[in-house]
């Protein structure tokens, strides 16, 4: 490895393993707390860095507690060029949050992330586990109506 190559701050089978524990950490807390990742990263011996740039660069995990239901709208091409920008405002408007913010009662959080892998129904979004896709504007209070 040259001088200019930087080694990669986790390597591949690290990176597999710290996901392997943050997505079971996500699952039984909800979040990943400060602690926790301070824990992780001094049981792994990497740095808490390390640890929370992993935490923050997938959508899926999050270092910050969530709302009861979490809305994720892909922001990806495909559901891009299908109007995915009119979903968002309505789901801006109907909860009165933007992206990364949850509604003050806990019910909501509202997230962006990459594509769920369901582009044939374009633009698509995420409530919680569940898929809704060709989504238009007038059918969004009634995704939210069902959320309980
Ligand atoms: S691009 Fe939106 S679901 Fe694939």
């Amino acid at each position: 490895m040259s001088e200019n190559e930087k080694k990669p701050l986790v390597d591949e089978r690290e990176r597999e393993k710290l996901l392997a524990i943050l997505e079971d950490a996500q699952g039984k807390l909800g979040y990943l707390p400060e602690g926790f990742i301070a824990n992780t990263a001094h049981s792994l011996g990497l740095s808490i860095s390390e640890i929370y740039g992993v935490s923050t660069f997938y959508s899926f995990l999050s270092t910050r507690p969530l709302g009861k239901n979490v809305i994720r709208i892909c922001k990806s091409v495909p559901c891009y060029l299908k109007n995915s920008r009119m979903i968002i405002e309505s789901i801006q408007k109907e909860l009165g949050i933007t992206p990364g913010e949850t509604t003050p009662d806990g019910r909501f959080s509202f997230e962006l992330t990459n594509c769920i892998g369901a582009c044939d129904k374009a633009p698509a979004m995420l409530v919680n586990d569940d898929v809704h896709g060709t989504l238009t504007p007038d059918k969004i209070p009634e995704v939210l109506r069902a959320c309980v």
